[in-house]
């Protein structure tokens, strides 16, 4: 098993003080307890500069939220996958639920994104998710599987790409997915990226987000298929998400 990847999605949270105060406080933590999983910390666009500038040199990396599929050019208010990596940004969460709902950008918004992402020299988080009714339809791994095939463009399993699985109704509504569910939906994910790139497929992580927090990280972390995680709420607390990242299993 490879090791797990923490991620902390900040979502539209942190003016300046408080995005310096967590970038200090998970410095303060790794150095005290380096752990056994990658970390990565997702600021808001106008706070990554500042977060990279304090986490430069340590083991936790820096991402965007969403960037734009074209490098630059007239797009008012858009943020390209250049600026990020100007900023020290290293990944990006593309494909988020809450882009899929406020913004209605589709699959092939999010593929051309991937691309873009790619060729800026950023690893993609590409998120994917059924909605409640969706589920309760019994349509989840048809949803999934389509947004899978839809939003991964050729190649995506060659390169360092991610994958998280977060079910809507598991985003910061505390009710998280059973381990039952978890384990189903992974082993989905799994075959339908072994189908679309083959071998490539085999190895590439495969994050759950949902309502992960320090009670729930270890049993969630330990299901099979699971290469870590994508937490929302609880990674604005720097004690929370470290405890997180110390209930990842031993890569
Ligand atoms: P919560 O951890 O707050 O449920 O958010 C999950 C999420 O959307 C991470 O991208």
């Amino acid at each position: 098993m490879s090791r797990q990847l923490i991620a902390g999605n900040w979502k539209m949270n942190g003016l300046t003080a408080d995005a310096e105060a967590l970038a200090q406080a998970l410095i303060a933590g790794v150095a005290s307890a380096p752990g056994h999983a990658d970390l990565l910390v997702c600021p808001p666009f106008t706070q990554i500069a500042t977060v990279a500038g304090i986490l430069r040199g340590s083991v936790v990396a820096v991402g965007g939220q969403d960037c734009h599929m074209q490098p630059k050019g007239a797009h008012t208010g858009d943020i390209a996958a250049p600026m990020l990596r100007d900023l020290g940004a290293g990944f990006v969460i593309l494909g988020h639920s809450e882009r899929r709902q406020n913004h209605k950008e589709l699959d092939e918004t999010v593929r051309e994104k991937v691309l873009a992402a790619k060729a800026a020299g950023l690893i993609p988080i590409v998120c994917v998710g059924e909605t409640d009714d969706q589920r309760r339809d019994d349509g989840h791994e048809d949803v999934v599987g389509w947004q899978l095939k839809g939003s991964l463009p050729d190649g995506f399993a060659e390169g360092d790409g991610v994958v998280a699985y977060e079910p809507v109704w598991a985003i910061g509504t505390g009710r998280t997915a059973t381990e039952a569910d978890v384990a189903e939906m992974h082993a989905f994910i799994r075959a339908e990226l072994v189908r679309q790139f083959g071998e490539a497929g085999q190895t590439t992580r495969i994050l759950y987000g949902g309502s992960v927090n320090a009670g729930n990280a270890a049993s969630l972390l330990a299901v099979p298929e699971v290469g870590g995680a994508l937490v929302g709420g609880a990674s604005l607390k720097p004690e929370d998400f470290l405890a997180i990242a110390a209930a990842a299993p031993r890569g």
